[in-house]
């Protein structure tokens, strides 16, 4: 383990460490896999303009993501059902995101609850909510990550249904019967059959609501004070709509190429976002974030930050909490470096000038 140099060699680790059904569960996209590896493929297609002696003695790597300092634009994504990985799960997550400096967003399917994950100490963290049919779960849901301490909603619009992932269907995907939805224990679900905890999942899963919509979120904004994070946009069109209902910022993502197969890379479509956006509201993305060069390249982009989800995952899976804190520490490391070999001393020296993308090639072609 002391030989991993990069976050990406976790996910050997795990795959050996690991039953098929929960590697498979983590690592998987939906259907054809293409934009699971167009997530990683587009970062290969943009390139560097790096600006040279300028004095990079000293690199201040730190940013704010609504009003929060963290020591690097480097988060944790919310990704379901950590215990899986690890007997720590989402604990092991929280602490090593804390010692980071850096922010967790806790899945609403976490196998700890939200009490759980802040009671591990002191830190930022968010909560992300997948609505479900019974409002009234919604709210008790959200109203406990508020009272636990929790700074931000990140609600998940990309998932009215849930994508084909293949491998899940043919491994016949369940979460083992040792584990529970923490979030749910604690709440008044109504009918739900709580003899076993099979029956709380597929009862979670089931209430998905397909009928989400716009003004789900406005009534969302009416029962908590907490900023509202969209998660999952995609288009300037969406952008719009978002900024205009009033979220405090958006997260460009395709779930990790979980649910629409064929989107484009988040990577790509980002640009589009933050132009949309205009500055009023930040934006921020996740998908196949595996190097502190993508997450420069994403800033140069526009974002205000970036979200990482199996490389942590693969991380804790490998080597629990120890796992997580070195590849945060090798992301931040190789994001600092990154900035010193481009001629950035500070995240707002960052621009677009010091990147060249597919699509503007011709503003920069050389002239022989
Ligand atoms: C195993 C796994 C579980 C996930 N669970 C959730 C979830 O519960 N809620 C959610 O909004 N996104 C979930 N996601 C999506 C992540 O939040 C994030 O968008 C994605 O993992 C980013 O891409 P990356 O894995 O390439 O870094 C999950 C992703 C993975 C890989």
């Amino acid at each position: 383990m002391e030989n991993i140099t990069n976050v990406m060699e976790y996910e050997a680790i795990a795959k050996e460490k690991l039953p098929k059904m929960i590697y498979d569960y983590y690592a998987s996209g939906a259907e054809d896999q293409w934009t699971l590896r167009e997530n990683r493929n587009a970062y290969s297609r943009i390139l560097f303009r790096p600006r040279i002696l300028v004095d990079v003695s000293k690199i201040d790597t730190t940013a704010t993501v609504l009003g929060f300092k963290i020591s690097m634009p480097i988060m944790l994504a919310p990704t379901a059902m950590q215990k899986m990985a690890h007997p720590e799960g989402e604990l092991a997550t929280a602490r090593a995101a804390s010692a980071a400096g850096t922010i967790m967003t806790l899945s609403s399917w976490g196998t700890c609850s939200v009490e759980e994950v802040a009671s591990t100490g002191p830190g930022v963290r968010f909560f992300q909510l997948y609505v479900l049919k019974d409002r009234n779960v919604v709210a008790q849901l959200v109203n406990m990550a508020e009272k636990a301490g929790f700074k931000a909603i990140a609600l998940t619009v990309d998932t009215p249904r849930l994508g084909r992932r293949e491998a899940d269907i043919k491994n016949r995907f369940a979460l083992p019967s040792n584990l529970t939805l923490k979030n749910f224990e604690g709440l008044d679900l109504g009918t739900v059959d709580r003899t076993n905890d099979s029956g709380l999942a597929s009862y979670v899963a089931d209430q998905v609501d397909r009928s989400l919509n716009w003004k789900d979120v406005k009534w969302l904004q009416t029962i908590t004070k907490l900023p509202i994070l969209v998660k999952g946009v995609l288009t300037a069109e969406d952008a719009n709509l978002a900024v205009q209902v009033g979220v405090a910022g958006i997260i460009v993502s395709n779930h990790g190429a979980r649910q629409l197969d064929y989107v484009p890379a988040t990577i790509t479509a980002l640009e589009e976002v933050v132009k949309a956006a205009q500055g009023r509201v930040p934006v921020f993305m996740d998908g196949g974030v595996r190097r502190g060069t993508d997450v420069f390249k994403a800033l140069a982009l526009g974002a205000s930050g970036v979200f990482i989800g199996r490389p942590y995952v693969f991380a804790l899976a490998a080597d629990g909490e120890v796992g997580v804190r070195k590849a945060l520490k090798m992301l931040h490391d190789e994001f600092e470096l990154t900035m010193a070999l481009s001629g950035c001393r500070s995240i707002k020296e960052i621009t677009r000038a010091h990147i060249v993308t597919p699509w503007d090639a011709l503003r920069v072609t050389p002239r022989l």
